[in-house]
C-alpha cells in the first residue's frame, strides 16, 4: 500500500538549540517542508532582531539536500511593545506571536502574568493580521490540572474573541472536546480561529501515562486527557474541518531530564511524526483525509501557498530506535522501541 501526499507542514514545533537544534531539524525536515517554530529559549525569542538570528542559526544547522523553511514566531511578554508587531508582519518570515501564560509549561517563566496586559499587542496583531498562537492553560494552582484548558476557553479565549474578533488565534496543542467544540462554533460564527492537533494526543490517552509504571517520555503539557475528549481530537482531525492541522509540539528533552524526580514536560515525536499521524488516520479509517490535515489546512489557516512537492508513504513496518545520541546525552523519542505500520519513502525526504 502507497499514500501520496503534498509534502505536509508542521504548525508548532520545538526546535531548540545548539546541538538538539541539529538533531531535531534533520528529523523534522525529513518529512515537513515548513514549521512555526516555537520561540520558548533560554532567553526566549521576543524581538524580530532576536528571531532573525535564530531562524540564521536554524538555516545554518539544515543538513545539506534537505530543503525546510522556519517560520518564526515571537514570545509574547508583559513588555511587547506593539510596534514589534509591525516590525513583526513586515519580516516575511515571522508568522505568529505565541501567549504562554506565565508559569504553564517549559521555559515559559516570562510569559504574559495577565492577558489583558498585552491588549494594546492584541489590537496590533489584529490590524497587521498576524496571529495569535495560544499555550491555551490557566496556571492557578487551585484549578485541577485537567481542566486548565477548558477554564482557559472560559475566562480567556471567551473573553479574547469579545474584545477583538478579528484577531486571528490558534488554540495549539488541543486535548480536550470542548475546545474542539469551540472551534467549531466560532469559526461557523466567521471568527478565524483553529486547533492544531498533536500526534501523542490523537494517540493517547491519560491512561497511556501510567500504563505499566510512571512513562515520562509521554508527559506533555497541556496533560493527556480521558478517552472521550480523545475520541473527539480525533474525530475534529479525521473531519476535514478547515480548523484543524497538525501540529506535533514535538519538544525534545534530553533523557535525564525526562527520566528525573521532576520531569520535563515534552514528547520528542519529531523522528517519525508524519508515520504515527498516517497509522492514527489509518485505524480510523480516515487515510483519505491526512492530506488536507497535515498539508492544506494549515497553510490556508496562515494565508500561505500549498506546498507543491509530494511525499510517499509506504505501509511498511518499521522500528522506532530506543533513542538518539545527543552532544554527550541522548534523546528517547515518542514510541521508541515500538514497531510502527508506516514509513515514508527516503527518496522522497529531499528535493
Ligand atoms: C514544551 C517544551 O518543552 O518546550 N513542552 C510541552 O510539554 N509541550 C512547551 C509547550 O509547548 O508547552
Ligand atoms: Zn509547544
Amino acid at each position: 500500500m502507497r499514500l501520496t501526499l503534498t509534502r505536509p507542514d508542521d504548525w508548532h514545533l520545538h526546535l531548540r538549540d545548539g546541538a538538539m537544534l541539529s538533531i531535531a531539524l534533520a528529523h523534522s525536515a525529513r518529512q515537513f517542508a515548513r514549521a512555526i517554530v516555537m520561540p520558548n529559549l533560554k532567553p526566549p525569542v521576543t524581538t524580530v532582531a532576536e528571531a532573525t538570528a535564530y531562524r540564521a542559526r536554524i538555516l545554518a544547522a539544515l543538513p545539506k539536500g534537505l530543503a525546510f523553511e522556519p517560520l518564526m514566531t515571537l514570545y509574547l511578554t508583559d513588555h511587547t511593545p506593539p510596534e514589534e508587531i509591525r516590525k513583526a508582519a513586515d519580516s516575511g518570515f515571522v508568522k505568529g506571536v505565541k501567549l504562554y501564560p506565565a508559569g504553564a509549561t517549559t521555559h515559559s517563566a516570562a510569559g504574559l502574568t495577565r492577558i489583558e496586559n498585552a491588549n494594546p499587542v492584541f489590537a496590533a496583531m489584529e490590524s497587521a493580521g498576524l496571529p495569535l498562537l495560544m499555550h491555551g492553560e490557566v496556571t492557578d494552582p487551585e484549578v485541577d490540572i485537567f481542566d486548565r484548558e477548558k477554564v482557559f476557553l472560559d475566562t480567556c479565549f471567551a473573553p479574547l474573541i469579545q474584545r477583538f474578533p478579528g484577531l486571528k488565534a490558534v488554540m495549539e496543542h488541543a486535548t480536550t472536546r470542548e475546545t474542539v467544540e469551540f472551534v467549531r462554533h466560532h469559526y461557523r460564527a466567521g471568527v478565524a480561529i483553529a486547533a492544531t492537533l498533536t500526534a501523542h494526543h490523537l494517540r493517547y490517552n491519560r491512561n497511556a501515562l501510567f500504563q505499566g509504571g510512571l512513562r515520562p517520555h509521554r508527559y506533555c503539557l497541556p496533560v493527556m486527557k480521558r478517552e472521550t475528549h480523545r475520541l473527539a481530537l480525533l474525530e475534529a482531525a479525521t473531519s476535514g474541518h478547515p480548523a484543524f492541522f497538525l501540529g506535533t509540539d514535538s519538544a525534545p528533552h534530553p533523557q535525564n531530564a525526562k527520566e528525573a524526580a521532576s520531569c520535563c514536560a515534552g514528547c520528542y515525536s519529531a523522528p517519525h511524526a508524519l508515520e504515527l499521524y498516517a497509522q492514527i488516520f489509518e485505524s480510523a479509517g480516515a487515510l483519505d483525509k491526512l492530506e488536507a490535515f497535515a498539508s492544506f489546512n494549515g497553510a490556508d489557516f496562515y494565508g500561505l501557498p500549498r506546498n507543491r512537492e509530494k511525499i510517499t508513504l509506504l505501509k511498511k513496518a518499521q522500528n522506532v530506535p530506543d533513542h538518539y545520541p545527543v552532544a554527550g546525552a541522548t534523546l528517547v523519542p515518542l514510541c521508541a522501541g515500538e514497531t510502527l505500520d508506516w514509513q515514508m519513502q527516503p527518496e522522497t525526504g529531499g528535493t
